[in-house]
């Protein structure tokens, strides 16, 4: 990597951050087209200060995590609709210093379901309520999906069910529902709690595929059962990298080298 007075800077904040997986992805990505620019992550607490400084300095894009991903969007000249309507925004485009919100957590969960089935027309089961839930439900219909909404927490989920305009059942009673995916949009299976599933076997016999946004393990409790009964899996670390894969095209204006970024992403949990 070169750095000279040309070099322009993009990054993420979030806070904490030191473990994220986004500056190997874009650096590598930056790389492989020669492109001068560098990628680093920003702890940031003050995140009106931090946009401030971002236009200050000409800095070109900017990925969004938590804790940030709502706190962001006062401070925007611009709102993409879909992040609008899912009220949460992970990427900045900054132009000059106009800066335009996105959201590609719903294209990067789309991208990896569609390589277990196929999105349009299909019924989705969404387990959870939370931030991630938001933005997939709502990224399904973009998509023309038909959502299901379950979560444990009944009226937290009966309100997003709600803005979803979408059916809602209590998570005990997923087992007689037809659809043609599940993704399990909550921490349920995470590293350490790894035996915990919110869909046992027995949901999982007539599902045809699977997704996990959990990528901590690999293979959480919910992709092994899953695979044992005959489903099509998929897990979280594709997400991750379709969400950057699409913040990188829309930073460049030009195809991301997928293969790079996912050997690249892969490399860094093996590291881990
Ligand atoms: P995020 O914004 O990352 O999606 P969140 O807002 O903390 O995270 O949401 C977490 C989701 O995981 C919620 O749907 C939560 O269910 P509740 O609404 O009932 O809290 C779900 N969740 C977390 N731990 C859970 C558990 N042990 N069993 C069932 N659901 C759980």
């Amino acid at each position: 990597m070169q750095i000279d007075g040309a070099t322009k800077l993009y990054g993420i904040i979030g806070k904490p951050i030191s473990h994220s997986l986004s500056p190997a992805m874009h650096n590598a990505a930056f790389q492989t087209h020669d492109l001068n620019k560098v990628y680093v992550a920003f702890e940031v607490t003050d995140v009106a200060r931090a946009l401030d400084g971002f236009r200050a300095l000409g800095v070109g894009g900017v990925s969004v995590t938590i804790p940030h991903k709502q706190a962001v969007i006062p401070h925007l000249d611009a709102i993409d609709p879909v992040a609008q309507k899912i009220g949460a925004v992970n990427t900045l485009l900054i132009e000059d210093t106009h800066i335009s919100g996105f959201n590609t957590d719903w294209i990067g969960a789309n991208q990896a379901l569609e390589m277990i089935v196929d999105l349009p027309q299909s019924t989705v089961l969404v387990l959870g309520a939370g931030g991630s839930a938001r933005a997939i439900g709502f990224g399904l219909q973009e998509k023309g999906a038909t959502v299901i909404l379950a979560n444990r927490t009944l009226s937290r989920g009966q309100a997003l069910a709600r803005d979803l305009n979408c059916e809602f059942y209590p998570l005990e009673d997923i087992k007689a529902i037809e659809i043609d995916a599940l993704v399990n949009t909550t921490s349920v299976g995470m590293t350490p709690d790894v035996d915990a599933t919110l869909a046992p076997e027995s949901v999982l016999k007539n599902v045809p595929a699977v997704m996990d946004i959990v990528y901590s393990p690999l293979e959480t409790r919910l992709l092994r059962e899953a695979k044992k009964v005959g489903c099509k899996t998929v897990n979280g670390t594709y997400m991750l990298l379709f969400q950057g894969v699409a913040q990188y095209e829309l930073w460049t204006g030009r195809k991301a080298p997928v293969d790079v970024m996912r050997e690249k992403l892969f490399s860094q949990l093996d590291s881990q």
